[in-house]
């Protein structure tokens, strides 16, 4: 397709030239579509873009002279109902994550929680006190003979309703039914339901929670079937997970990490070299897809599309990003190389405790949407080798800055971030819009921020073991596996020193020996550096920017 630009030279811009198309479009100068449409971008709709300035709506609040107009907006919010995120259903984790023998400690909204699976094979999940001494129920066990949940410290027994079974000190059956039945030994319990994969939990826990919890909708992926695999509606295509499920607790808040997935601009540079790219055009237009551009927040969902250029695709694409309350924030994957038509990358956000936030990230791909062989190899990586690859990184890549940015704000008199922060490109309009939810409609965030004064040092803040490793069932396990490898490669490598020390000692040294001695311990030295290496990946690997 060709592009005919009204004051270039040559009036003419080849697809392959379209850097030179969009540096037209900004320049607000008409571009003539020649020919038939390839994509979004260069359709003849999108060669009209509206200027910079009739862009503007109230979802950008960044302007000197809008000041008065975000005032009346916030205000205006404030008067809403403010949103009530313990009434809200919240994924804690995705199900092939968790070991149905063992109870699981979460934590939701600043409150510690166990999830545990019943003798009916449903997730449940409790308040982590035991009723009796308040200890935590996580450290419990389930027992194989009724699949009861059976607190640790003195054998108190909870069934999947929190209702207490048996209680071993009781001096006889009558007594033990008696304390059973008095609701105080009751666990607190909160709603539970499977979908789409994950357990999803109630913030609020309690016998009215089971009534609340009826009337609310989680925030699903509404593109997608609750198959596993996923299915796209409609008559869609079966999805893969290209890059596998990854799930991770970060050590800053909710709020922070929202406003991160809301700013599509940071990517080619906090992640250069990883997922992006520095040295490309970082040109980017945002445009509210909100219907007649009215305020977001009595959705409580706003959508934008994003238009920049995609160093994969070396072209200029366009992709919606969505924000549904209280937890989602879900990236559109345009086309790009090896096939890829479309795809979505949704990534759930938990409020987990002050200053403390959990994603829950995946990459789904309709089956056609790959070449095979790029599908298998996508099929053939297990998850251990996915979970040290591309999306540990980009989390690291994040992390000092945001934790760097939550100290900053700290030490500000000004909180209202859209206040603070000094914003004047459409790159960040998504992320005006998201602070501007928050500090009306959203009642400033789902947990208070704390005061966070100090810079905490970087093995602290990148610790993936903690934050990801230890609750991952492929990646402990690859742990393991690799250390005790690596016992046996040191114990070989001896082994095959000791041969070669033996055989040169020896005044008839057996011909050859020295030599395989010498070649097994080179590789098992190979072996072992190997091995160590890709061990460290799961506890903690330095990020510096600068050598990026
Ligand atoms: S604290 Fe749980 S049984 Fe005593
Ligand atoms: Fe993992």
């Amino acid at each position: 397709m060709l592009l005919r630009d009204t004051h270039s030279p040559t009036g003419i811009h080849p697809v392959s030239q379209s850097k030179a198309a969009w540096r037209a479009m900004r320049a607000g100068r008409p571009l003539q579509v020649l020919g038939r449409p390839r994509m979004a971008f260069t359709t003849s709709k999108a060669a009209t873009f509206p200027s910079t300035q009739s862009l503007e709506d109230p979802l950008t609040t960044t302007q000197d002279h809008s000041s008065a107009k975000h005032s009346t907006e916030v205000e205006r919010e404030v008067e809403q109902e403010t949103y009530d995120w313990a009434k809200q259903w919240y994924p804690l984790a995705f199900v092939e994550d968790l070991d149905p023998k063992v109870p699981h400690p979460v934590e939701l909204l600043g409150e510690r929680l166990v999830l545990w699976r019943d003798a009916d094979k449903q997730w449940r999940c409790f308040q982590d006190k035991c009723p009796h001494r308040l200890a935590p129920l996580s450290e419990g066990r389930i027992e194989p003979s009724d699949g009861t949940l059976m607190c640790s410290y003195h054998g108190w027994r909870f069934d999947g309703e929190g209702k207490c079974t048996d209680i071993p000190q009781s001096l006889d059956a009558k007594a033990n039914a008696a304390a059973c039945s008095n609701p105080r030994s009751c666990a607190i319990s909160h709603p539970t339901q499977v979908l789409q994969g994950k357990v999803w939990v109630f913030g609020e826990g309690g016998s009215r929670a089971f009534i609340d919890s009826a009337a609310v909708k989680p925030a699903l992926l509404e593109d997608l079937e609750d198959t596993y695999p996923p299915r796209e509606k409609n008559g869609g295509e079966d999805c893969f997970f290209a890059g596998g499920h990854y799930a991770r607790d970060l050590p800053y808040a909710w709020s922070t990490l929202m406003e991160n997935l809301a700013d599509p601009s940071h990517v080619n540079f906090s992640h250069h070299n990883v997922v992006g790219d520095r040295t490309v055009d970082q040109t980017m237009k945002i445009v509210s897809k909100e219907p007649s551009k009215t305020v977001p927040s009595i959705k409580d969902t706003f959508k934008m599309a994003v238009t920049s250029f995609d160093d994969k695709a070396r072209d200029y694409q366009t992709f919606d990003m969505e924000f549904v309350a209280p937890c989602l924030v879900k990236w559109g994957i345009p086309p790009w190389g090896v096939g890829i038509k479309h795809g979505y990358m949704p990534m759930y956000m938990i409020p987990t405790g002050p200053g403390r936030s959990k994603i829950l990230w995946c990459m789904l791909l309709p089956t056609s949407s790959m070449p095979a062989p790029a599908k298998l190899m996508q099929r053939l990586t297990p998850k251990w080798l996915q979970h040290i690859s591309i999306t540990p990184q980009v989390l690291d890549g994040d992390t000092g800055l945001l934790h760097g940015q939550e100290v900053a704000v700290s030490k500000e008199a000004e909180k209202d971030l859209n206040r603070l922060y000094y914003m004047p490109a459409q790159a960040d309009r998504f992320v005006a819009a998201y602070r501007k939810w928050l500090a009306g409609r959203g009642g400033g965030g789902p947990l208070p921020m704390p005061e966070t004064s100090e810079l905490q040092a970087q093995p602290q803040l990148l610790d993936r073991y903690s934050q990801h490793t230890q609750n991952c069932p492929s990646c402990s396990r690859a742990v393991q596996v690799f250390t005790a490898l690596r016992i046996v490669t040191a114990a070989l490598a001896a082994v095959c020193a000791m041969g070669i020390a033996s055989t040169l000692a020896a005044s008839h040294p057996v011909l050859g020996l020295p030599a395989q001695f010498a070649a097994g311990g080179i590789v098992l030295a190979g072996a072992w550096l190997w091995l160590s290496k890709t061990i460290q990946k799961y506890y903690y690997v330095p990020h510096t920017h600068a050598h990026a």
